[in-house]
């Protein structure tokens, strides 16, 4: 767990860059501190790990105050993954992957099965990649190093600064849907830096908006959609959040709070998976023009029907439900 108790960064000059920031990263939890450029980001990340000075209030990591830990071990316990993915240009892709454990003087069988495991995980094969160089990679393919690397010694903490930031949106988004599943296997405590109020939205489980170095509201995607607290989290989120609410949710997640409409068995009605989105769903109702779509579970089910009305009516009631709490 990573606690922010009162945080604040003053830096030389007069810089207020952090003013008195307190929230939690829970074990296992990604948390996405977003906010417009220039309103603290990196600044707070740098001081998880002590890249920069804390001015005012105290870091802890696991309970331990992070002004009291050792720096270069800390460091090798924590994942680091930057926009620039910083990869060293002169070493092969395995020596970059390696440069902690190696460090941590792995054995070279251990290093071997290690690196195995990483590629496989970020879906690159290690024999195709092992002695080769970063300029013979595609920017997303270096992402993903990067992200192998910082995952290389197996910290409990990574620290992601816009890590997909500078990739085109289509590769962006693949490696947003990789790094999920990824998650879901490792179970990492991730602080996680964004100014993509959709890629935070997505890859959350909670936000911590910031504005000039203050945060503005932290809480899950859901509340920060559906319940702004201020007019600056309002504006941010953008207006259309209602839609953008819609892909945090699937059918699935309909159809158990609400029933489906009755089976129908037509030929010419569209199928659509259980799993999917409903802001999808809801792209695929008012393209094709069709009144109803077949919901259809992993074995191919029928399901029931999915309209326009019964989206909205899900909508209402989910918004009243997170009003109550
Ligand atoms: N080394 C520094 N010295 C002085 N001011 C800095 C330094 N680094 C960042 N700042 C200032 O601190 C504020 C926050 O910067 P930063 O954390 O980089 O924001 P973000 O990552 O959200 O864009 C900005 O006003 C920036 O100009
Ligand atoms: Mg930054």
């Amino acid at each position: 767990m990573i606690q922010f108790q009162n945080v604040s960064k003053i830096y030389e000059g007069d810089v207020q860059a952090i003013n008195n920031v307190s929230f939690n990263v829970d074990n296992g939890e990604v948390v996405i501190l977003i906010g417009p450029s220039g309103c603290g980001k990196t600044t707070l990340l740098r001081m998880v790990n002590q890249l920069e000075s804390i001015t005012d209030g105290e870091i802890r990591l696991h309970g331990n105050n992070v002004k009291e830990l050792n720096k270069i071990e800390m460091r090798r316990n924590i994942g680091y993954v930057i926009q620039s993915n910083g990869l060293f240009p002169n070493m092969t892709i395995e020596k970059n992957v390696m440069i902690v454990p190696d460090l941590l003087g792995w054995d070279r069988k251990k290093q071997r099965d290690r690196f195995h495991y990483l590629m496989e995980l970020i879906g690159l094969h290690p024999d195709d990649y092992r002695t080769r160089y970063p300029h013979e990679l595609s920017g997303g393919q270096q992402q993903r190093i990067g992200v192998a690397r910082a995952l290389a010694a197996d910290p409990p903490v990574m620290l992601m600064d816009e890590p997909f930031g500078a990739l085109d949106p289509i590769i962006r988004n693949r490696l947003q849907e990789e790094f999920l599943q990824i998650q879901r296997e490792v179970k990492k405590t991730i602080l996680f830096v964004s100014h993509d109020i959709d890629e935070a939205v997505k890859m959350g489980d909670k936000i911590t908006l910031l504005r000039k170095g203050e945060v503005m509201q932290f809480d899950r995607p859901t509340e920060i959609l559906n319940h702004p607290k201020n007019a600056f989290v309002s504006e941010f989120v953008g207006q259309d959040r209602v839609l953008k609410s819609m892909s945090l949710y699937s059918i699935k997640d309909l159809s158990q709070a609400i029933s489906l409409k009755q089976k129908v068995e037509s030929n010419d009605t569209k199928t659509i998976k259980e799993d999917t989105s409903l802001r999808i769903a809801i792209s695929i109702l008012l393209n094709q023009e069709a009144d109803q779509i077949i919901v259809l579970d992993d074995a191919g089910n029928n399901l029931g029907s999915l309209t326009l009305d019964l989206i909205e009516q899900f909508l209402h009631k989910e918004v009243k439900r997170t009003e109550i709490k």
